[in-house]
């Protein structure tokens, strides 16, 4: 699998950097503020997915119909709220081991690029100092079509000048993994398998992951 591949692009939330449980707790105070319990159990549905699509979902949980403007409203609150957490984000709360894979990565001259659904991820990359790390971004203010559609994966490897077959995404969510498989990508799971089983390879996480390892583990 590895002897063909040219890039490698990496979904931002719950695979770089340990932000679901920001978005996560954000929805739960929204969800609270709305006058109804946001559960754990259904957050894996908003994973990998627009804030606007998440809004959505969650007001289909608590059973509630808002017009346009409230939406953007409620959005807004949960991104100010959400936007609190990361201001105090330090770069210890990169997820293990995938800098330093990635800068393994990058020495084997294999391109990277970040191919994320949130509008916020050249502010967290910034935040983090490791936006020099990623030769493109493709973030929610480029697409206009949300995961599952491959949009976002299509356009990075565009920009990385690589057809898809060329490049592995490495994905947390179920909408994440379905829309690089549709592309036509190779996709490495990052999590559970129950949950990841479309992907070619789950891996529960970077921790001690090599070059090395991680050709033993996909070829
Ligand atoms: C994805 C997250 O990466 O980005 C989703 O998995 C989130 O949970 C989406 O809703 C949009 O993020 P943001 O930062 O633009 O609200
Ligand atoms: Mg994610």
């Amino acid at each position: 699998m590895m002897s063909d591949i040219r890039a490698c692009i990496f979904d931002l939330d719950g695979v770089v950097v340990d932000t679901a449980k920001y978005h996560y707790l954000a929805w739960k105070r929204l969800a609270s503020e709305l006058g109804f319990e946001f559960h754990i159990e259904d957050n894996e549905r908003l994973k990998g997915i627009s804030r606007l699509e998440s809004l959505n979902i969650l007001l289909e949980i608590g059973g509630l119909s808002l017009n346009i403007q409230e939406k953007e409203r409620f959005a807004k609150l949960k991104n100010d709220w959400y936007l609190d957490y990361i201001n105090k984000m330090k770069s210890d709360e990169i997820l293990p081991g995938v800098k330093e894979f990635i800068e393994e990565l990058k020495n084997d001259g294999i391109k990277i690029g970040l191919g994320s659904a949130s509008k916020n991820a050249v502010f967290i990359l910034n935040q983090l100092g490791i936006i020099h790390l990623f030769e493109t971004i493709v973030d929610g203010n480029r697409v206009s079509k949300a995961k599952p559609d491959p949009e976002i994966f299509l356009l990075a490897a565009k920009d990385l000048k690589v057809e898809p077959s060329q490049s592995i995404v490495f994905e947390d969510a179920e909408a994440g993994v379905e829309a690089a498989i549709r592309g036509g990508f190779k996709c490495v799971g990052i999590g559970e398998q129950a949950i990841l089983h479309k992907a070619n390879v789950v891996l529960p996480n970077f921790k001690g992951m090599t070059m090395t390892k991680f050709l033993n583990m996909i070829n």
